[in-house]
């Protein structure tokens, strides 16, 4: 039987002529001028499920974009893995910081990839994580060693927040029952640090709106004597963290469970070049809440962020107004045992309390998710560990990423299975920003590493 490795090298250039197809389809969901595109890529997982060998593709509709689904059930005594991902990515602005097309992958050498990286939005986030998994399988199908069911479930609304998935999810357990679930839409430390994550931050998203008077007013005529709803609503954020970088919204911290100084010796030895950080960033210093180190600030601990924020004149040149309305967007990640749907109520609660009576307040409530931990000891955490060592001679280290992916705790409560987030990606690959890249080496690795988890969680079954 052809090994894993001679077969990435041999059909190298085929699989990133596939990818490279699959990364000009611009499937942007937030955006709903290119929702033919998100249905398209949608189009081209299903006919590549159906060229691969899986049974029972289809496009599944819900009342957002659709999911798509395709299964082999070799036999239903052994265990079932479900795959997932998602088909959808970030819009490209600002457009004009892409050095290349967000929609025409090129490769290019970096200073972290050396053997060159896929520059496309998408091409770590998720695209091409997620094609992994149809390769891996689709390597182990040709040659017979499959070795447990498998079910796929890619989505395209991950970066709106799932609302489709979940209403899938809800109408189809039987269906997607399976053993333990794997998604590769996470990262490693480095690309000689390979690393599993075991949590990820939840997250409660805000848009909120401050009113002034009825109209823009002409600043001279007005200005002074009526609330300007933009010097108001920078005010109430300012209040929102103190001079620690606490948070301090009444009963924010109530729920957050504080780690062990064991747990916080752990993540002490995850390797972080502080200066090099800096570097990558071009900043002079970094900056968060007192008393936590850097990893910790930007993965256990939790955060309150301004989006954007907008109002008034902003054209060219000089006007002279009172705006009428100032508007932002506030994110905050959420940690263990913090709940999205309580904490955006202590927001509104204080939010609205700190404005003064010159001005209206409307917050509203435009996504979440909760926080997810999971253990090493697990099965498939084990399957993956051990793939992992024997793709890259390393263990893996357990990591807690402070990104979100809503749906996975979801997964837990809904399907009751453990997700293993088996990551390839790395903090520089630049996701959501202009130049997003994916390395060459970590797609032919997560292909390989994926390729072993298979017979490694059947091992871990018997
Ligand atoms: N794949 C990311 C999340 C991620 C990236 C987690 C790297 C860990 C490491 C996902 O596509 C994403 O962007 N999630 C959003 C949340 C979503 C509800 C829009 C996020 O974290 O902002
Ligand atoms: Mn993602
Ligand atoms: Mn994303």
């Amino acid at each position: 039987m052809e090994d894993i490795n001679s077969y990435l090298l041999k059909n190298k250039q085929q699989l990133l002529n596939e990818l490279f197809d699959l990364l000009r389809i611009p499937s942007v969901s937030a955006d709903p001028a290119f929702a033919t595109d998100v249905v398209g890529a949608a189009d081209f997982i299903k006919n590549k499920m159906e060229k691969m060998g899986l049974d029972n593709v289809s496009i599944e509709e819900t009342p957002g974009y659709p999911i798509v689904y395709g299964e082999k059930i070799i036999n239903p005594d052994l265990p079932t893995v479900l795959v997932y991902g998602h088909y959808d990515v970030q819009p490209a602005d600002p457009i004009e910081l892409w050095e290349s097309d967000p929609f025409e992958p090129v490769i290019k050498k970096t200073s972290t990839h050396p053997d060159g990286a896929i520059f496309a939005r998408g091409a770590s986030d998720d695209k091409g994580q997620m094609y992994m998994h149809l390769i891996a399988v689709e390597y182990l199908l040709n040659h017979k060693a499959l070795p447990v069911n498998v079910k796929f479930m890619i989505e395209g609304e991950e970066e709106i927040g799932s609302p489709s998935l979940a209403w899938y999810v809800a109408r189809n357990h039987e269906k997607l029952k399976n053993d333990v679930i794997i998604i590769s839409d996470t990262g490693m430390v480095a690309n000689d640090v390979p690393a599993i994550t075991t949590g990820l931050r939840g997250l409660a998203y805000l848009e909120v709106e401050v009113t002034g008077p009825n109209r823009d007013l002409h600043s001279g005529l007005y200005g002074g004597a009526v609330a300007n709803p933009i010097n108001i609503l920078t005010k109430m954020i300012a209040q929102l963290t103190d001079e620690q970088n606490h948070i301090t919204i009444p009963g924010f911290y109530d729920n957050v469970k504080e780690l062990s100084s064991d747990e916080r010796a752990e993540i002490a030895k995850t390797p972080f070049d502080l200066e090099q950080y800096k570097k990558d960033l071009g900043i002079d210093e970094v900056y968060g809440e007192a008393g936590y180190t850097t990893l910790e600030r930007q993965s256990i601990r939790p955060t309150l962020d301004v989006n954007g924020i907008w109002g008034g004149y902003i054209g060219e040149g000089a006007k002279t107004i009172i705006p009428s309305k100032a508007y932002a967007k506030i994110s905050m990640r959420l940690v263990p045992d913090q709940d999205p749907d309580e904490v955006p109520k202590i927001f509104e609660e204080y939010f609205t309390q700190l404005a003064p009576k010159a001005v209206k307040v409307k917050v509203r409530n435009l996504h979440g998710g909760y926080p997810y931990v999971t253990p090493t000891d697990s099965p498939g955490y084990k399957a993956a560990a051990k793939a992992m060592k024997r793709a890259f001679g390393k263990e893996p280290l357990p990591i807690y990423s402070g990104g979100s992916i809503p749906i996975v705790p979801l997964f837990e409560k809904e399907l009751g299975s453990k997700s293993i987030l088996m990551g390839f990606g790395l903090n520089s690959d630049a996701i959501h920003s202009p130049n997003e890249h994916y390395g060459i080496f970590n797609y032919l690795k997560g292909i390989e590493t994926i390729s072993y988890f298979y017979d490694f969680y059947n091992q871990q079954n018997k």
